[in-house]
Formats: structure tokens, sequence, C-alpha cells
């Protein structure tokens, strides 16, 4: 994957499970990796991770539901960092398990804010530095909530659906300029996100859904994610890639 050898690329939610592995992987790609994230203790120990192990890593402190922070840091970190090829709109959060009509407003309008706004907004700011230069790749991390609905999980599953219909629109507007789109769509992987899904359901998804038994490593997500983002997936474009060790297969 010489292709990725000193791109410029942009991770948000890089301080932790997928966002992390995945900054690790671009850097010893050879990516110089601007890792992002609102937590800055662990955000700036990816960087001293990737910085330690001989790549190129810079931590900014960024707020992806907030759309001033987005546009002031990104044109801020762009600018300095000499441009942007790559990016990866992957922050999110996964909200607590509550039938649709218990929902109180203000944790549904905080879903949407992080795990929608927040890669509409960074997907503006990373176009605009990406059209001059001739190109770029965008991989927007999503969810296999992004293609099925999910029981007890509506906001989180309307911000990925959201998503996927950024990404297929995206894919459609800019594939003329040489820029792709396209995201990831993760069953269950093993992060802090799980915390909050009750272990019932995760058994049964596992052990009953998962035709493998298992759930999902961040490293196996980072390696789609960079193979999309590389060109050895130059005529991927629009596409939602499913992880999922076969979830969705029947
Ligand atoms: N783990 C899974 O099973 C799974 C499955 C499908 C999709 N995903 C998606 O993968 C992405 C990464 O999640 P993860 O599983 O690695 O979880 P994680 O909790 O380990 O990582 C999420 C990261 O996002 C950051 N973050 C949260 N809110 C933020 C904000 N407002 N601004 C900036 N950063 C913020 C957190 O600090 C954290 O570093 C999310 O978009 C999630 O929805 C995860």
């Amino acid at each position: 994957m010489d292709s990725l050898k000193n791109k410029i690329a942009f991770v948000t939610g890089a301080a932790m499970g997928i966002g992390r592995a995945t900054a690790m992987l671009l850097a010893e790609k050879g990516a110089k990796v601007m890792v992002t994230d609102l937590n800055e203790t662990e955000g700036k120990a990816t960087t001293r991770m990737i910085n330690d192990s001989g790549g190129y890593a810079t931590f900014y402190k960024l707020d992806v539901a907030r759309k001033e922070d987005i546009v002031k840091i990104c044109n801020n970190i762009f600018t300095e960092e000499g441009g942007l090829d790559l990016a990866v709109n992957n922050a999110g959060i996964g909200g607590s398990m509550k039938p649709l009509h218990e929902i109180p407003s203000e944790k549904w309008e905080n879903m949407l804010s992080v795990c929608l706004s927040g890669v509409f907004y960074c997907m503006q700011e990373e176009l605009k530095y990406m059209l001059p230069r001739g190109g770029g790749r965008i991989v927007n991390v999503a969810s296999l909530a992004g293609l099925n609905g999910v029981g007890g999980g509506s906001s989180y599953a309307a911000a990925k659906h959201g998503v996927v219909g950024l990404t297929k629109s995206a894919a459609l507007e800019y594939g003329a300029y040489n820029v792709r789109v396209n995201s990831v769509c993760p069953g269950f992987v093993q992060t802090a996100i799980l915390d909050n899904v009750p272990a019932k359901i995760l058994d049964y998804s596992t052990n009953v859904r998962v035709p493998m038994k298992r759930i999902g490593s961040v490293e196996e997500v980072a390696k789609a994610i960079v193979w999309l983002l590389s060109d050895e997936s130059s005529y991927v474009n629009g596409h939602q890639l499913l992880l999922d060790g076969g979830f969705n297969a029947g």
C-alpha cells in the first residue's frame, strides 16, 4: 500500500477503539496522521504510540458535535499540515437502549449532532481541501445499524442510516473530481462503545446471529478502512463495506 506513503490523513475519534487502530495502521503505512478527538488524554496517547514507533502523528482536540469547532479547527490543521488527502469520519457514541417514545429530545439531538452532523460538517471541510488538490479519499464509519433497524437503538440507527446516505450522495457528487467516498458498516466490534449494549443482546448476536461466533476486532475494521483509502480499492466508490462476520447474510 505504497499509495499511502506521505499522504496527509485526518481521523476523528482517534483516541480509542476503531479510530485509534486506524490512525496507527495509517501511520504504519507511511501516512502523516492528524489524530483528533474530544478525549485529550487518550488522543495524545495514540499520537505518542505512533511517534514512538517511528510514525508521524499530531494530536488536535476536536468535538465533532460543534460545527464552529469543526470549521475552525479543520481549517487551522489542514493549513498547518499542508493540505488533506485522506479522511476517516469515525467519532461516534452508542447511547442507551430505549424504546423510541422514551428517548429524551436532548439524547436524540446529541446522537444526531455527534454521529450524523459531525460527519456532514467534517466532510464539508475535508472536501474544500481535497477538491483544489485534485482528489482525495473519504471513509465514513457507519454501522450495520446504518443498513438495518435496531430495536431499542432508533436514534443510533437513524444517524447511521444518515451516514450511509451522505456517503452514497457524496460518491455521486465527487466521483468525477477524483474523490472516492465509501463507508464501513461494522457489526459488533470489541470497543468501549459496547459497554452500553446489554450482555443478553451481545451474547445472542454473537452466538446465534454471527456464523463466525465471535465479535470483530478493531484491527479488522482498521484494515478495511485503510484498504478503502488506498489505491488497492481504486474502483470502489459509494460502497458500504459490511464487517459483521456474516451477521447480515441471512
Ligand atoms: N464497536 C462497535 O461495535 C461498532 C459497530 C459499528 C459501528 N461502530 C462505530 O465505530 C465508530 C468508533 O467507535 P468505537 O467502537 O471505536 O468506540 P470507542 O468508544 O472506542 O471510540 C469512539 C471515539 O470517539 C470519540 N468521540 C465521542 N464523541 C466525540 C465527539 N463529540 N467529538 C470527537 N470525538 C468523539 C471518543 O472519545 C472515542 O475516542 C463509531 O462511529 C461507532 O458508531 C462501532
